[in-house]
């Protein structure tokens, strides 16, 4: 598999039920609109993953989230999504899972303060029975770490 396999595209109506199907699988919600939703899609040009970017008042964006589907990861997608997020918004902020730390950390991410994240996407934390077992952590990607990678 390789880039050639996915491409990317602004995600549609009929693109719901796999982009709901792909959060509710991680425990997440259901997206609020498709607004700044991205989606990777194969040659069928059905999504395999998907990224929704949340602005703040200030235009600050966070991701919030992004899905690979399980059968897709390793190849590329998350990245693609991602950097292609970075090249339309600038610097992107998130509270990574434990789980998925990993990820940010080779894409240059870094830890950053809680008072870096917009409330509206550190409350899905707040209050989760599974915080601990999750170990959430807020990061952005300072620019200095954008022009090394
Ligand atoms: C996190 C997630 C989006 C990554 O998607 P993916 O398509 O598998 O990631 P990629 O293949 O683009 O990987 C990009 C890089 O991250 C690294 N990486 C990804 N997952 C990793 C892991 N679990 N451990 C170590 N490295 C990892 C890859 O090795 C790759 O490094 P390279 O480009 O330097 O070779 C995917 O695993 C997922 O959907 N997880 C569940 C949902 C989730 O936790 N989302 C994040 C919270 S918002």
């Amino acid at each position: 598999m390789n880039d050639a396999m996915f491409t990317l595209r602004a995600a549609r109506e009929s693109d719901r039920a796999l982009i709901d199907a792909y959060a509710y699988s991680e425990g997440m919600d259901h997206l609020p609109s498709l607004e700044r939703v991205t989606v990777a899609a194969n040659g069928q040009d059905e999504p395999v993953g998907f990224i929704r970017i949340a602005l703040n008042s200030q235009g600050v964006a966070h991701i919030n989230p992004v899905v690979v589907y399980r059968e897709w990861r390793g190849y590329g997608v998350g990245r693609a999504l991602v950097e292609d997020a970075e090249a339309h918004y600038g610097e992107l902020r998130l509270v990574s899972r434990g789980s998925s730390k990993p990820f940010y950390d080779a894409l240059g991410y870094e830890e950053c303060g809680w008072d870096m994240i917009e409330p509206g996407v550190s409350d899905d934390c707040d209050g989760c029975e599974l915080r601990a077992e999750c170990g959430p952590c807020p990061m952005r990607k300072p620019a200095a770490a954008k022009e090394r990678s």
